[in-house]
């Protein structure tokens, strides 16, 4: 019932009333100012949520945002807690449940209340005249709850799971508490109508390896950073916190933050640091392993830690270089960040592994670079922060290296610490709940049915500088595109990943493709009445003769290629970047010497990719016409560099739009390619149009003749 007004709504294609309501369960969930670290779990969840559920009580199109949690009594935690509403904002309340039971409960004691909250949530919505539309569940226990509530009052929820206990079973001896959780979040993900998280680490390689993930509910979005402006006093403050430990406290200060628990390897950086000579003269090392009163007191993991961590600091005769003050507020870790900055000194992640690594982004707000272990998350931030070098975290050697090239290397600092403040201005809130509001709305309107797509003609474009550069032409494409949605299909050929492709074409307003050709054509997906489809004749097509391994051995160690992380590897794609455009040569030789049936294709000069001789863009296209059954002369192909070749090549209509790159110069002569006077997305449209009235010319003279 609930769905069918959803629907209503959306018909027009911008949700013009949405009511949010977001559920989580633990913490000391309160309006600002929150008290951080006051329990366990008052971690940064909350941060998330209030921040989310302020930037959409903020968007004209939202009018209710409020959050749902459990209300507890308990004077220690403060008062708030017992209050069944707390205002936020005109739009925005934090609603308290009473399930009955009135004690605050940690993480795993929270199922004990789990049934009686949900009923009573349930009785709560039930009774209230306004429903929300969509639910953001927080956690797979607030999933569980939203899942009840949807079977009840037809809702439909949206999941994040916050810290996914994936790579932890991976890691560690599983327990049965561990093995609940994994199947909790099984649950969660099986139930939920779509499931955001920050990282490609997260979309791309955690959640799928899920039993019941679908990779097309998967949607990458990313929260905002809030830079916390840094005062005067607080400086001074933070300065107070180690300088009782520091003999020369303006040396450069490398700065780790992290709960004293094993798996964040805290011991393994003071044992680098402290074996090396160079770092230990010249820098000092600055740990915030969380709060604590004495290394005696605590949770059992918590002490074993931080008693390692003053046995190393001890062993390598630390004092006076190395500092771990044992109490401080947000306000004082900023002013850290802050501080290590003003030092040239580096923020480091040791962890072992690490499902996201909020510290790296906080890091990068500051404009301190990084050094972070290549496990889990960290490695796409950086990659896509670029602020800062990778490490293996069970090699000392590697860190000590990697923290000293940051120290040395004057202009690699510098980068590094102008493309974290560059690069962390596209994390912000506004964009996050433009993305959430069209996510939702997709979820809204997956039910429509239409898998026979039958355009008479169709673009399929690159996205990355074909589609993307300049807002005025993508909304002038996207309307174009969505006006004439009945006989001009639409499909995408890119670089990049499947869930990478749809966060860009998101965050472009461009509409949902009818078929969606990713990681350079090495797979192709169709949308379906309810979200996307792989192609598995395709692969299998692509299957036949490919061997990844060979290409990766023959690659091992050639002159002047590194592999790409690791999340840009696909089944049918291995990435490289090349330090210069005349190594692509050279690999051809190597694959042909070693008898390797591959295809090497270069872009922007430094990305090389490496495709089964079958695949690449092209080959794509040319499957997506056979499937249509549509004549190749009715599919126009728009590009802008290397990866695009093939593709302009041999599609009888191709556009290359004016921004395109200098490695496709030798296309713009070519008859069947247009090149458009304007750039990106609006340069298509052109090309698009061009091509129409070209064919129309060309009917009406075989008419004529
Ligand atoms: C995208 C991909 C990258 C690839 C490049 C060129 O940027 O993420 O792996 O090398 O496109 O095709
Ligand atoms: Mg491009």
């Amino acid at each position: 019932m609930a769905g069918a007004i959803i629907k209503l709504r959306f018909t027009l294609g911008v949700p013009e009333f949405m009511h949010i309501l977001a559920i989580a369960l633990g913490g000391c969930l309160r309006a600002p100012p929150v008290r951080y670290g006051i329990t366990e779990d008052t971690g940064g969840h909350i941060a998330y949520i209030l921040g989310a559920m302020a930037a959409l009580a903020r968007d004209p199109r939202v009018t209710r945002a409020d959050i749902i949690t459990r209300l507890f009594d308990d004077p220690a935690l403060s008062r708030v807690h017992a209050q069944p509403r707390e205002a936020i904002s005109a739009k925005s309340e934090i609603i308290r449940i009473d399930s009955g039971n009135r004690h605050y409960l940690a993480k795993e004691d929270l199922a004990r209340d789990r049934a009686a909250f949900t009923r009573a949530l349930i009785e709560f919505l039930r009774a209230s005249d306004r429903r929300p539309d969509i639910i953001h569940a927080h956690f797979a226990d607030a999933a569980d709850v939203a899942r009840q509530v949807r079977n009840e009052l037809g809702i439909p929820f949206i999941y994040t799971a916050h810290s996914l206990a994936h790579d932890k079973a991976a890691m560690m001896q599983n327990s049965p508490a561990l093995a609940a959780r994994l199947k909790e979040e099984d649950r969660a993900i099986a139930a939920a109508d779509a499931i955001i998280a920050s990282s490609r680490d997260e979309c791309e390689r955690q959640l799928p390896a899920y039993p019941s993930a679908r990779f097309d509910r998967i949607h990458r979005l990313r929260p905002g950073v809030d830079v916390a402006d840094v005062r005067r006093s607080d400086l001074i403050r933070a300065r107070r916190l180690v300088e009782p430990f520091l003999r020369q406290p303006s040396r450069p200060m490398i700065l780790a933050i992290a709960r004293p628990v094993h798996k964040k390897n805290l011991v393994r950086l003071v044992e680098a640091f402290g074996s090396s000579r160079e770092l230990s003269a010249r820098a000092n090392l600055v740990i915030l392993p969380g709060l604590r009163a004495g290394v005696k007191r605590g949770e059992a993991e918590h002490r074993e830690v931080l008693i390692d961590l003053v046995d190393a600091i001890d062993r390598h005769d630390l004092h006076g270089v190395a500092a771990w003050p044992s109490r401080h507020d947000s306000r004082q870790v900023a002013a850290m960040y802050e501080l290590a900055r003003r030092s040239r000194g580096v923020f480091v992640n040791p962890a072992l592994t690490e499902p996201y690594g909020l510290t790296l982004i906080e890091a990068a707000s500051h404009g301190l670079p990084v050094v972070a272990t290549r496990n889990g998350g960290p490695s796409d931030i950086v990659a896509e922060l670029e602020h800062g070098l990778l490490i293996n975290p069970l090699d000392p050697e590697d860190m000590q290296r990697a923290m000293l090239r940051m120290l040395d290397d004057e202009v690699l600092w510098q980068r590094c610490s102008r493309n974290a403040l560059v690069n962390i201005g596209g994390m912000n809130w506004r964009d996050y709940a433009n993305g959430f509001l069209s996510i939702a709305q997709e979820i809204a309107s997956a039910d429509r049915t239409g898998t026979t797509m039958r355009p008479r003609r169709m673009l399929i474009s690159d996205i990355d500088n074909t589609l993307t550069g300049c807002r005025k032409g993508a909304r002038r494409l996207s309307a174009f595109l969505t006006r004439k949605r009945a006989s001009v299909g639409f499909g995408v050929a890119t670089g990049r990943s499947f869930v990478e492709a749809r966060r860009l074409l998101r965050e472009w307003d461009m509409p949902v493709p009818d078929v969606l050709i990713a990681s350079v054509g090495s797979e192709i997906y169709w949308r379906t009445g309810r979200g996307f489809r792989l192609d598995e004749d395709y692969a299998a097509a692509l299957a036949k003769g490919w061997n990844p391994d060979a290409v990766l051995a023959a690659m091992d160690d050639f002159p002047g290629l590194v592999r790409q992380a690791p999340i840009e590897q696909r089944r049918f794609k291995c990435s490289f970047l090349a330090d210069g455009p005349d190594v692509l040569n050279r690999v051809r030789d190597r694959l042909a010497s070693r008898g390797i049936a591959a295809k090497a294709i270069l872009s922007h000069d430094r990305l090389l990719d490496i495709l089964p001789v079958r695949a690449g863009k092209h080959a794509a296209l040319a499957h997506v016409a056979a499937v249509l059954e549509l004549p190749r002369d009715r599919i126009v192909a728009a590009g802008d560099s290397g990866n695009d070749v093939d593709m302009l090549a041999a599609s009888s209509q191709a556009v290359l739009v004016a921004n395109f790159h200098e490695e496709v110069r030798g296309m713009a002569g070519l008859t069947h390619v247009y090149t458009a006077r304007r750039s990106h997305a609006a340069g298509v449209l052109e090309g698009l149009l061009w091509h129409e009235r070209r064919s129309r010319t060309k009917e009406a003279a075989y008419v004529a003749a």
